[in-house]
């Protein structure tokens, strides 16, 4: 592969840092301090240490660059075009529970497009990279592609099931009741920033989700499109992030995907 870029160098060195932390902590869940956010939403002590050692490291770097990060919030940079939007863990529930399963997740938007990806899953110790035009990478060595099955009933498909409070559980199980006999299966993993990341590993053979936030798809969006999936909304368009919700899948697949969770 290329030399990383400067920008990834960066990003990588903020995500091993906090990855020390993390993989520390899940190593000792027992002491961890968790509050609640709101129904299903957990907040745990290493999510915050591990926000704000990433928003050191990054900010340190470039510092005119803007800030949106799920626990701290966003903060205005004397750069507005540029903004870091950083998830220090996705999987928080995962990662409670002791499910090896679980990311930081940083990306760096510039004039309101998504430039560069990085989610890190710690305990399988497997970075997944992309920035814009440089195609998808995994742990620097593997470039990645989205899967070639072209036919539902063969494909796996990832999404998230709404907890809690979210208001769309029934659409949710109308979708699973058409897909799930169309298709060779559903799964719900709990860090839509991995399930994204294994759509460009062609892992998965796409994902959809509803009622999500900027962080959890941000980096997933780029590394996802730079390996050649279609990420869009749920009506075609590009506002994955103001809408809170995406889909994703190669562009042989996404049409056929799509009809199936409308019925
Ligand atoms: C969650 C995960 C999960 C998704 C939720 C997110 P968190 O993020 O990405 O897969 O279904 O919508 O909130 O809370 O673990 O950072
Ligand atoms: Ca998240």
């Amino acid at each position: 592969m290329p030399a990383p870029s400067a920008l990834m160098n960066v990003m990588t060195d903020a995500a091993r840092k906090g990855a020390r932390v993390l993989a520390r902590d899940f190593g000792e869940l027992e002491n961890l301090q968790v509050s609640v956010k709101g129904v299903g939403d957990f907040v745990t002590a290493s999510d915050i240490k591990v926000e704000e050692i990433l928003r050191d490291e990054l900010m340190r770097a470039r510092p005119a660059y803007g800030w949106l990060g799920e626990e701290t919030g966003e903060v205005e940079g004397k750069d507005p075009t540029r903004r870091w939007i950083v998830d220090p863990i996705d999987g928080t529930t995962n990662f409670m529970h002791g499910m090896p399963h679980f990311a930081i997740s940083i990306a760096l938007e510039h004039k309101n497009e998504l430039v560069a990806g990085l989610i890190y899953d710690i305990a399988k110790d497997e970075i997944f990279t992309a920035e814009k035009g440089g195609g998808a990478w995994l742990n620097d060595r593997r470039r990645l592609r989205v899967s070639s099955r072209r036919d539902l009933i063969e494909s796996v498909f990832a999404t998230g099931v709404p907890f809690g409070s979210k208001s769309t559980l029934p659409t949710m199980l109308q979708e699973l009741a058409r897909l799930m006999p169309a298709s060779a299966g559903v799964r719900r993993f709990g860090s839509a920033a991995l399930d994204l990341a294994w759509v460009a590993a062609g892992r998965f053979d796409g994902f959809w989700e509803r009622e999500i936030m900027p962080w959890d798809m941000a980096a997933g969006i780029v590394i996802a499109r730079e390996a050649g999936a279609l990420v869009e909304d749920l009506d075609g368009g590009t506002d994955m992030l103001a809408r809170g919700e995406v889909i994703a899948a190669p562009a042989e697949l996404l049409g056929k995907l799509k009809k199936a969770l409308a019925g």
